[in-house]
């Protein structure tokens, strides 16, 4: 492995990898090398554009803490996560779809009894939520776990709102014998994912829009089903077509319905006009696949 030009080295570097240990690590190698080689082939890569690859790579590592991932976040932007989502989670049409999990899911969310408010008195329009999960053939999924996260009226989660020490905008609720699972809380924003490090410059250097379209999470477990890790867009939201990680499914975008002032469903009284919002989730069977990573 002498005198390597930019003919050999390719296949110099794919025989040092390709016999891992891991038949599999060593496939990954091996085709990480041959594209990372033609990338740098196709596009010419010169040694200043190389050194600011590395600068970029280095400061979105440098970002990350253990609240941030800077890295996840960059995978989003470059729609890899929801690619390697759509290979590893093939859903048959009418099953509900998956999107990312994004970074502010939190294990220490309480769990509530059905139909409770979640907002936490936070101000905003409110929501009425009615969900059921069922199988592929309508059958209701009893006891299934149902987390459910989202933004409050500016475009914040809970651990960005000012003053605020619990968790809010975020439940675990179970379905009961029907199926059937409900909530009260408040219509969530758009808003901008974090764009104040190296995958926000990025976002500026290619003019592309940091806002994602406003959406409730929902995350569904229920034993003999493979998770559903979701999201609920309004239909009338701006951002729909630019989401900024790709997230956005035809089958997840809803009617976030508007209703005067009066009493809302099952019987809660409200003095402001308020969103309704029915969703009915569709589980395949299976099991869990990996716990997708977090941004
Ligand atoms: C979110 O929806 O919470 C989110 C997803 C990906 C990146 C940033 C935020
Ligand atoms: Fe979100």
């Amino acid at each position: 492995m002498r005198d390597l030009t930019d003919g050999t080295i390719t296949e110099a570097v794919v025989s040092t990898v390709r016999d891992a240990k891991d038949p599999r690590l060593g496939a990954i190698l091996e085709a990480l090398v041959r594209h990372v080689h033609d990338f740098v082939r196709e596009t010419g890569l010169t040694e200043e554009e190389w050194a600011r690859g590395v600068d970029f790579l280095t400061r979105t590592g440098q970002q990350c803490t253990p609240t941030r991932q800077e890295f996840i976040l960059l995978s989003d932007v470059l729609g890899v996560t929801m690619l390697v989502d759509a290979l590893g989670n093939r859903r048959a049409a009418g099953s509900t779809q998956n999107s990312v999990l994004g970074p502010f899911f939190r294990d220490d969310r309480p769990a509530l009894p059905d139909g409770a408010d979640i907002s936490e008195g936070l101000p905003g329009t409110p929501l009425f939520f009615e969900g059921l999960v069922t199988d592929v053939h309508g059958k209701p999924v009893a006891d299934a776990q149902v987390d459910v996260w989202h933004s409050d009226a500016d475009g914040h989660y809970d651990v960005d709102v000012p003053g605020l020490a619990d968790p809010a905008m975020r439940a675990l609720l179970r379905t009961g014998g029907d199926g059937g699972f409900r909530f009260r809380s408040i219509r969530p924003a758009a808003y901008p994912i974090p764009d104040d490090g190296p995958v926000g410059e990025l976002m500026r250097a290619t003019g592309r829009s940091v806002m994602r379209p406003a959406h409730l999470h929902l995350r569904i477990t229920a034993p003999g089903f493979q998770r559903v890790t979701t999201m609920l867009f309004p239909s009338d939201d701006a951002y729909l077509d630019r989401d900024p990680v790709f997230g956005v499914k035809q089958s997840l975008v809803a009617d976030y319905s508007g209703h005067p002032a009066g009493t809302g469903p099952y019987g809660t009284a409200t003095d402001e006009p308020y969103t309704l919002l029915r969703h009915t989730f569709v589980l395949e069977p299976g099991r869990s696949a990996h716990d997708p990573l977090r941004s």
